[in-house]
Parts: C-alpha cells; structure tokens; sequence
C-alpha cells in the first residue's frame, strides 16, 4: 500500500490538511484516493505539497474529488482547449480588475466568498495551481464555517439562522453593499460584460446556516454577489447581512497560501470562504484552476430562469 503523509495545515488552525507524497505512483492506489477524500471531508482544505508542477497531475488530483465541471464561458482563456478543456487559466494582466486597499493598487484582487454563490448548484469544490508566482502578494486565504458558526456570538447568530440570502451574478463592486475593506475603490472594473449577462439572471437563494453530514452546522455567506435576504425589505436586510457579516469577520480563523509552483491546494466549496488577496499589477501571476461537480442540494432560483439564463447554469467566473 502506498504511503502519504497528512499533517495539519497549521498549529492550532481547526481546519486544513498537508499532504505530502503525493505522484502518479502513490495516486494509483485505491487507498491513497479513499484516505484523501476521508481528510478533505474532515478538514476542508488540503495544501498538496511538492507535486508535479503540470496540468496532467492537476487534472489527477482533481479527480480523485470527483468528475471535473467543464467551464461553459468560451472566452474564459483555457490551458488547453482540445486536450484539458477543464482547466482554466486566472492571470494578471490587460483583462484583470483592478483595485486599490489604502493606496496600494492590486489586480485580480477578490473578497471572501464561495464560488457559483450566483448559482442554483454549488461546485464540490477547486483546485488551484500557481503557473507563475508572483514575487509578492498574490496570496490566497481560507476560511471555515463550521468553525464561524461555532464560534460566532449566539444572539447574532440567532439572527441569521434560517435565512436565505440571496446572491447575483453581477460581481461589480460598485453593486456591494457590505464586506469591503475600508479604504478601498475599483481602479479598472471588471465584469461589464458580465454585468448585462447577470441582468438577464434570477438571484440565487442559499441558506446562510446548513447542517453537513458529519451533522456540523455551517455558516456560509459571502458578501460578494449578495444582494440581500429573502423575503425582507431591502435596508433591513443589508443591516443584518451587515452585522453578520463583521461577526464573521471578528471570528474566524484564516489560513493564507503563499504559492510555490510545486503546491496544489484543494477546498471544499460548501464549508469554506476564499479569498484572492491579489498582487501588484505590474507583476505577472498565472493560475491554473479546476472545478470539482457536484452539489449540496440547497441552492434554487428565486424565479425561474428564462432559457438564457440556463445557458449559463454552471458560469464559473471565480
Ligand atoms: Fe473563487
């Protein structure tokens, strides 16, 4: 049987796995791929350490997690079209956003949120790989809801618990209305384009609080896309979401990734929140990305969605 060795990510970090060993040998062992699945399951995130910096390793580890979700968007830029249509490439560059934190411009740039929150489904989860890494910055950080729900303050929590959020594929900044670091403003958008396309979408309702299978319950919001609460008036919801949201931010526990090239980092999109802390625009960073199908079954349409808007059921734009 072949030998992997898992370690926590970080001491004291309730959340997230090390896992070293790891080739096209060791992955060929039916254990090696149950043991994995076993540790994603428990801890959310796993850092693959000193693996094959390829697409073709990528594409291995991914599917061990499960069939990969083809991206429907043509213009997002691929590897490979012909040969590794699942992997998509995320880089600095004339096309990235740009923004500015206290004076500091930073392209590619994102908040904390989950992916496809925009969506009906939820993908299982992601798996990145850093191409070219940039020379400073570029960081990507971790959160885990289960530890957020459980270490939130009970009355506030009280607050949200049963609620669903509602969320929209119009990502523009200029659009959200909470969950921005204070001194912040958008130099170069990104996403008119988009912006029209989400025009044509219903909102996407997830709950704010769901119960996984180990029976943890899950707080998992994201104030990227949000565009308010089901079934309350529009200010009072931004109120709330608001004052969940700074509790989240006073809790929870964060893990941020410095990329080697030789590092695959996998997390599990129903539990955890990401974060791209981005880079200096002047720098080159490549990204290299995967996304694992699969659902957690809570997701829906607020209305239904014209035809349009189910060609663009599974848009993965983060
Ligand atoms: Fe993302």
């Amino acid at each position: 049987m072949a030998k992997i060795e898992v370690l926590p990510l970080e001491a004291g970090l309730p959340f997230g796995a090390r896992v070293r060993g790891i080739t096209g040998e060791t992955l060929a062992d039916p254990s090696v791929g149950k043991q994995l699945k076993s540790v994603f399951e428990d801890r959310g995130v796993i850092v693959f350490e000193n693996v094959e910096p390829t697409s073709q390793m990528q594409l291995m580890i991914s599917e061990v997690f499960g069939p990969l979700k083809e991206h429907p968007v043509k213009t997002v830029e691929r590897v490979d079209r012909e040969k590794m249509p699942g992997v998509i490439t995320i880089r600095t560059g004339p096309e990235a956003g740009i923004v500015e934190i206290d004076g500091k411009p930073l392209a590619t740039w994102q908040p904390w949120h989950f992916d496809h929150s925009y969506n009906n489904e939820l993908n299982r989860a992601g798996v990145l790989r850093a191409e070219t890494v940039a020379k400073e910055g570029g960081l990507t950080g971790f959160c885990d809801g289960i530890q957020v729900y459980r270490d939130m303050d009970p009355a506030i929590r009280a607050k949200i618990e049963g609620k669903n959020l509602l969320y929209n594929l119009d990502l523009r900044y200029s659009q959200q209305r909470f969950g921005l670091p204070k001194n912040f403003r958008e130099l170069r958008g990104k996403g008119e384009e988009l912006a029209r396309y989400a025009k044509t979408l219903p909102n996407a309702v997830h709950p704010a609080v769901w119960t996984c299978k180990s029976g943890e319950k899950v707080l998992h919001m994201s104030p990227y896309g949000c565009r308010g609460i089901e079934g309350m008036e529009e200010a009072e919801a931004y109120a709330l979401a608001s004052e969940v949201w700074e509790e989240v931010e006073r809790v929870m526990q964060t893990y941020y990734h410095r990329w080697h090239p030789t590092d695959m980092l996998i997390w599990d999109n129903w539990r955890t929140l990401h974060k791209a802390c981005g880079c200096d625009p002047a720098m080159d960073r490549v990204m290299h990305r995967t996304t694992i199908k699969g659902d957690y079954g809570l997701g829906r349409w607020q209305t239904a969605p014209t035809q349009n808007a189910a060609a663009g059921d599974a848009m993965a734009m983060s």
